[in-house]
């Protein structure tokens, strides 16, 4: 284990309540980690692209200095109400909408999304999304050591267009055996 056990207060509630839906999507606690310190690196508006249960914004708020806002869109209602309610107390924006409706809030200095996600959609939505020195952070990726990338035996061409973006300082981090996360800071 490369972290103390615990995990923040919001991150057990969205985990609950991801537990309670039978929500099996939810970010993996090694993606959590990664995602709460880079946000503790974040000022301005930090958003997340697919709101689940909720845990990846909770690790996102948990991480974020107090002044960062946090926002987050779902598509799926009962998910979105869902959490809405259970962070009703809490500083983070739940919004009952598709992703792009984000738009209206940006530029920010964080954009996470998975990779699903990220697949449906064109790549420049998600690239007008960040401000100069903000970050893509996409997760649920499968680690791949070589080059180019390679997912069931085809080349995985989000991954090489993200590692490839001259605009962008890109790594792909293997925070767990079986999943990598991408982050890509704009220049
Ligand atoms: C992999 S899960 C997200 C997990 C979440 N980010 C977390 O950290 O636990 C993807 C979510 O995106 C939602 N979704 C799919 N298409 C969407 C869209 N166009 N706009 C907003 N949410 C969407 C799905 O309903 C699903 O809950």
């Amino acid at each position: 284990m490369s972290a103390p056990p615990e995990l923040p207060e919001l991150v057990v509630r969205a985990l609950r309540l991801s537990l309670q839906r039978g929500y099996m999507q939810t970010s993996r606690t090694e993606t959590g980690r990664l995602l709460a310190a880079l946000a503790a690196t974040r000022t301005g508006t930090i958003a997340e692209c697919g709101t689940g249960c909720g845990v990846g914004a909770a690790w996102l708020r948990s991480g974020a200095p107090k002044d960062t806002r946090v926002i987050t869109a779902e598509l799926d209602p009962d998910l979105a109400h869902g959490v809405m309610d259970m962070f009703a107390d809490d500083d983070i924006d739940v919004m009952h909408a598709d992703w792009t409706s984000l738009a209206a809030h940006a530029p920010f200095s964080l954009v996470f999304l998975d990779a699903g996600s990220a697949r449906a959609a064109a790549r420049e939505q998600i690239v007008e999304l960040v401000e100069p020195g903000g970050m893509v952070v996409l997760d649920d990726f499968v680690p791949c050591p070589g080059w180019p990338p390679l997912e069931h035996g085809r080349v995985d061409q989000l991954r090489q267009a993200w590692l490839s973006d001259e605009r962008f300082t890109s790594v792909d981090v293997m925070v767990a055996e079986d999943t990598s996360v991408i982050v890509a800071v704009r220049s």
